[in-house]
């Protein structure tokens, strides 16, 4: 990561430019409570970065008019995203290049907010978490897309901007956009944005499944709301909302230690998930099957497998490539 500083821009000749990574994510415990007045829901939920990361390039172009945000896409070669492009299930085209990419919102506030730059800006993403997949891939890609624009507007224009003003910006583009600035472990309230960081002794070895199919995360959210109407599922009251002691203990001692702890995992969104994409409720009793802890991440339908340890996580995610699954060994936290 980082930006080409002013001494090598002098010699290269190029323009600034500010590459940032930022990580995908889990929830290895999510409580939904209640829809709040904004249609939001009041959540509590523990968040894990995953050693899966997105990275953007913000780039100063003083050949494009002032404002101009061009947006370009790679796949990262052998990513979870290109198996899905090799099987044909995820076409990189289908992602927006406009003001609706999340990237792309993000450098634009961050550099409207500093005043402007004079000229416009190209923004490159380096795609290696799933689209729609419950992992926070375009949460990620607004945080690197802060992250770097930030560090090119000081580049071009000698402006700083305020941690504290970037958070913002975050927490304006999506509710887990600011666990994605700070990565590691933290416990997410309100919406999720509202972030405690919790300690992590050693980072937990888990294998991630990737699905050919993708959710929209507010249809998750409105299918457990009918799923709670229809009284097939409660609501927790939001004195109810807190992620378990227990749970934080294991996180911050060691991983195999605590494997009681590891029933405390859970996931509002899985039934609602399970519901939309009832084929995953084979592969999780598979994963149980095999001795891992699975469940559906975030809004799914991407499954994370917890393991006792890393060559577990390593043979099952072997295992899984050979019957034909996108599984990549992964480590949490
Ligand atoms: O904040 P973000 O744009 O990532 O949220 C996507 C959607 O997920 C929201 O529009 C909403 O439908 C749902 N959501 C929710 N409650 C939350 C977080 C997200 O209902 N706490």
């Amino acid at each position: 990561t980082g930006s080409v500083t002013a001494a090598q821009r002098a010699v290269t000749g190029e323009p600034p430019s500010s590459r940032m990574e930022a990580p995908g994510k889990v929830n290895l415990f999510l409580a939904v409570g209640p829809t709040r007045a904004d249609g939001y829901h009041s959540l509590a939920t523990l968040y894990a970065a995953v050693d899966v990361r997105e990275a953007v390039t913000v780039s100063f172009a003083p050949d494009l008019p002032e404002g101009h945000i061009d947006c370009t896409l790679e796949v990262v070669p052998g990513s979870l995203v290109d198996q899905q492009v090799e099987r044909g299930s995820f076409d990189p085209v289908s992602v927006p290049m406009d003001e609706s990419n999340l990237a792309v919102r993000a450098a634009r506030t961050v550099i409207e907010r500093a005043g402007g730059l004079p000229g416009g800006v190209r923004v490159h993403i380096e795609k290696a978490v799933p689209v729609a997949g419950g992992m926070g891939g375009g949460s990620a890609d607004a945080a690197a897309a802060i992250k770097a624009a930030v560090e090119l507007v000081f580049a071009v224009t000698g402006r700083e901007t305020l941690v504290s003003d970037s958070l913002e910006i975050a927490r304006g583009l999506g509710a887990d956009v600011p666990f994605a600035m700070t990565g590691g472990a933290a416990i997410g309230t309100g919406t999720g944005a509202e972030l405690s960081p919790v300690p992590v002794s050693s980072p937990w070895p888990a294998v991630l499944i990737a699905d050919d199919g993708a959710l929209s995360t507010p249809s998750v959210f409105s299918r457990l709301d009918a799923l709670r109407e229809q009284g097939q599922a409660v609501t927790p009251r939001d004195e109810d909302l807190q992620v378990p002691d227990e749970l934080l203990g294991a996180l911050a001692g060691d991983p195999g230690s605590d494997s009681s702890a590891l029933s405390l995992l859970r996931n509002d969104l899985q039934t609602p998930a399970l519901d939309l994409a009832p084929h995953l409720v084979p592969r999780l009793e598979e994963l149980r099957m095999a001795g891992s802890i699975p469940i559906v991440s975030g809004s799914g339908p991407t499954l994370i497998a917890l393991t006792r340890d890393h060559e577990s996580a390593r043979i099952l995610a072997a295992h899984l490539r050979e019957v034909g699954a996108h599984a990549v060994p992964v480590v949490l936290g």
